[in-house]
């Protein structure tokens, strides 16, 4: 009977144990999931020890942190507001707020359409609890206390001007030639003829798994933008309309714009962390949602330079000493141009960009 009842609570132990050890894992492999789904986020948020603010704030321990309150970070009015009612992040309010950020807070800046699917937004609030502010404050901490003091402070030496070496090069004797690779890792421009480009392809069913990934939370799934991001596709036949629609596909004369766009630039927030061949698919892709190659297109380094844009022939080189008007007007006018009184003869109303003010229309008087 002892044995047996010893058995039996080895085995009730033993089973606490192994569900214990399945839900863990379970929550691991959630989170490994949740990394994924957080590559939507990674364009405008960080996490981890070397995380900073981007776009959006930093969301180390943001699981029953209050909204809010990262430090350094400029939140809009909503989330302020709901800062000082005493809101605070739970999975609920996570999961409620993740499933469409400008419903559950409008107003806010996170211009992120949300996650329809359940256990894509579980899995990503799972991800973000691997993340904990304490811990990480902590342990820097700890390894700042380990940076022993050198015992005797090594004083700087004493450099005389007569020892330094005057450079020979240049006009002002200063600094010194740049290297060939400081040099390489800023040039980095594409020329419509291709030249610049690095080797190599991507295709355009493979750049729309990054598009989706990357790009879509701003740029729209089909590259209509979303919010206020930029459109990227269409707007055909809109360009002599009172507000053209300018996209790749309407308005860009080369396709060497879009690819040395979108390795410089994008995704916002984490530019430069494309490899080559993403962005040779992803470009490939830009095309595709243009209507402008089949979905199976491939583009390479070797086929680039034959795909011109649609509005290339659009755009005239402008030498400007050949240009029509300059010719005919010889040297340009430098000093007391106009006759008289300078005078406003245009207003920019269409783009609204002139301010208002009280007495507008008395003072420009041209309405
Ligand atoms: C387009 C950029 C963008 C994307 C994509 C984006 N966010 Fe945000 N996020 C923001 C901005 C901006 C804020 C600050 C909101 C405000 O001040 O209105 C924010 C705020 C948050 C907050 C609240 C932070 C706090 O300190 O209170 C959480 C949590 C959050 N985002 C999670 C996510 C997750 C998870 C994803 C991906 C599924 C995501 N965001 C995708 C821009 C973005
Ligand atoms: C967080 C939002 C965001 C994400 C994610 C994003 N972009 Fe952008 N994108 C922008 C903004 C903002 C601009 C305009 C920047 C400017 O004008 O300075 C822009 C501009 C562009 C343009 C030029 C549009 C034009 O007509 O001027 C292209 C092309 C582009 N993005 C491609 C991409 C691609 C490809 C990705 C994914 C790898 C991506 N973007 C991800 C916000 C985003």
């Amino acid at each position: 009977m002892q044995t047996n009842t010893a058995t039996l609570n080895l085995l009730l132990l033993f089973v606490g144990l192994s569900l214990n050890a399945a839900s863990v894992n379970a929550e691991e492999s959630k989170a490994e999931k949740g990394k994924a789904v957080f590559a939507q986020c990674a364009g405008c948020h960080m996490v981890g020890p070397d995380a900073e603010h981007r776009f959006g704030p930093t969301l180390n321990g943001i699981t029953g942190k209050p909204i809010a309150s990262a430090e350094g970070y400029d939140y809009s009015e909503v989330f302020k507001t709901a800062a000082s009612d005493g809101m605070a992040w739970s999975v609920e309010t996570l999961d409620d707020f993740l499933k469409a950020p400008m419903e559950y807070l409008p107003g806010t800046k996170m211009a992120y359409p949300g996650l329809a699917d359940e256990s894509a937004r579980a899995n990503v609030i799972s991800y973000l609890a691997t993340f904990d502010a304490e811990v990480l404050i902590a342990e820097s901490k700890v390894e700042e206390s380990n940076v022993a003091e050198p015992a005797v402070k090594e004083k700087a030496p004493v450099i005389l001007a007569k020892d330094v070496e005057v450079p020979t090069h240049g006009v002002l004797h200063l600094g010194r030639a740049a290297h060939v690779e400081e040099i390489s890792a800023w040039d980095i421009d594409i020329r419509p003829d291709g030249t610049g480009l690095p080797e190599g392809g991507g295709l355009a069913t493979d750049g729309a798994e990054i598009y989706d990934a990357q790009c879509a939370s701003c740029h729209g799934v089909f590259g209509e933008g979303e919010g206020r991001w930029p459109i990227l596709a269409g707007g055909f036949d809109t360009l002599t309309d009172d507000r053209p629609e300018k996209t790749i596909g309407s308005y860009w004369p080369y396709l060497s714009t879009v690819y040395d766009y979108v390795r410089r630039a994008m995704p916002f927030g984490n530019a430069r962390s494309l490899s080559d061949d993403d962005v040779y698919a992803l470009t490939a892709y830009l095309l595709y949602l243009n209507d402008l190659v089949d979905e199976d297109f491939e583009l390479t380094s070797a086929n680039f330079a034959s795909i011109k844009l649609p509005n290339e022939d659009n755009f005239i080189s402008d030498s400007r000493i050949e240009e029509p008007t300059f010719v005919s007007e010889g040297e340009p006018c430098m000093t007391d141009c106009i006759a008289g009184l300078a005078q406003v003869v245009q207003r920019a109303r269409v783009l609204d960009v002139t301010p208002d003010t009280e007495d507008d229309e008395a003072g420009a008087g041209l309405d």
